[in-house]
């Protein structure tokens, strides 16, 4: 049993089901986080575990900055909550004008969620609904990406390209199509940044298309760089050629931006840095740094006007959660916002990006590494898997490194690193020289 396990013997780990958790094996042996500054997490038996995965790719400005923590603060004693139908308060509408001055030109328009899920979610009903005000009801398709990760509501597992994530839950929403993956071991292992190989795969789109027709599909769904679906980097020219494919089409294109956005790729948006833009991007994590749950859908202002028609005192569009904009979670935005802008924290991480590309791919050449890839404050160390248990080993070695004071994640049998923007050099140089040795000693 580990210290942590005897630390916290006396609480009753068996309520809480976790998510996305294996409950028996972390309830006989608990990893249990009590407190969090800047870089670091505390853990329940007093080690200090270094965060290079912001969270959950969420806490961009780094845990309990103190902005933040006064904002919240701040707000919670002035207005609790304010009903999000038919009603409204100041702040929210400050920061839709604030998200749309930072997203890409065009994208005028914001609905606000409380998560990755429901901005995605949102944003495939709005796609839907845009056709269907405009005469073209016939687009009901949807496309995703197989590896693709886009959340947990029935929209975004029908998009999302994860066989475990999908398997269980039935025949999920009718007609939806997925373009193949890009990663590719043979042409890309071992790329710095964005592959040289692979933009024709977005041609696969035109394959789609010639079998279903384009006026069957509403809209494409990708994340710039897969995350969760093991942190694939998008080879040079994809993204454009889908913006060029789905243009061509009538087909709206959504970028599923929950992790890129706010700075993750050293700009406002990963629509920004590939300079290519989409109709629609969906947000959550990095807009509240995590601190308190919101998400948004930004989109095109064209989109929203499609939905303006009718009678005035008529509701246009009939979505929405008692939790959109609220106060916290609106302040939290707003600090979070001043912080990046104050800190000039997206400049930062595009600065940080060669380094901490040097700094990941020294790790070439370690036991059992058969891929590195990264971009902007994002890496990823693939393992070549146990022959006889896939994801064993990165499991393993995400393990031993939280043992040893770092905090990564696993996707497959990638680990994936996503440290907050402010990650000083000497701690890329840490969690560097934790993975060599934790790879060193992987069976
Ligand atoms: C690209 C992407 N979309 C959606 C989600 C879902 O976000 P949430 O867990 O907040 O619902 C995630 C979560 O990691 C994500 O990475």
């Amino acid at each position: 049993m580990s210290t942590e396990a005897l630390v916290y013997r006396e609480l009753n780990l068996e309520p809480y089901w976790m998510p996305f958790t294996a409950n028996r094996a972390f309830k006989k042996d608990p990893r249990l986080f009590v407190s969090a500054r800047g870089m670091y997490y505390q853990t329940a038996d007093g080690r200090q575990v270094m965060d290079g995965m912001s969270g959950m790719w969420c806490c961009n400005a780094g845990h309990c900055h103190p902005k933040l923590v006064q904002a919240v603060q701040a707000q919670v004693m002035e207005l609790d909550y304010a009903p999000a139908f038919q009603m409204g308060h100041p702040r929210i509408f400050e920061l839709a004008e604030r998200l749309a001055n930072l997203a890409p030109e065009g994208l005028g328009r914001v609905f606000f969620t409380n998560s990755g899920s429901e901005s995605v979610d949102t944003a495939l009903k709005i796609a839907l609904g845009y056709h269907s005000a405009r005469g073209e009801a016939g687009r009901t398709r949807l496309v995703g990406r197989a590896r693709g990760y886009h959340g947990v509501g029935f929209g975004g597992i029908t998009v999302g390209g994860i066989g475990n994530n999908r398997k269980s839950f039935g025949p999920l929403l009718p007609g939806a199509l997925h373009l193949p993956h890009t990663h590719d071991l043979e042409h890309n292992a071992f790329s710095r940044g964005q592959p040289a190989w692979g933009a024709h795969l977005a041609d696969e789109l035109e394959n789609l298309i010639a079998v279903n027709d384009a006026s069957t599909i509403a809209a494409v769904i990708v994340e710039p760089f897969a995350g969760s679906g093991g942190v694939l980097i998008p080879p040079r020219g994809y993204l454009e050629r889908l913006r060029e494919i789905t243009s061509r089409h009538g087909i709206l294109l959504i970028f599923d931006e929950v992790i890129t956005g706010f700075g993750r790729f050293g700009a406002s948006f990963a629509a920004e840095r590939f300079q290519v833009t989409p109709d629609l991007i969906t947000t959550a994590k990095g807009l509240t740094s995590g601190m308190v749950p919101m998400g948004a859908v930004l989109l095109r202002d064209e989109i929203y006007d499609a939905f303006m028609h009718g009678p005035q005192p008529a509701i246009e569009l009939f979505h929405g959660y008692t939790y959109s904009g609220h106060p916290l979670a609106t302040a939290a935005a707003h600090a979070a916002l001043d912080v990046y802008a104050e800190e000039d924290l997206f400049a930062r991480a595009k600065s940080l990006e060669v380094v901490w590309e040097e700094a990941l791919h020294s790790l070439a050449g370690k036991p059992h590494v058969i891929d590195i890839r990264n971009f902007g404050l994002v890496g990823a160390i693939e393992l070549e898997p146990r022959p006889d248990a896939p994801t064993a080993r990165a499991i393993d070695a995400f393990e031993k490194a939280y043992l040893a004071g770092v905090l990564v994640r696993t996707t497959g049998d990638t680990i994936a690193l996503a440290p907050p923007l402010i990650i000083e050099e000497k701690e890329i140089e840490r969690i560097v020289a934790t993975l060599a040795d934790v790879l060193s000693h992987l069976d």
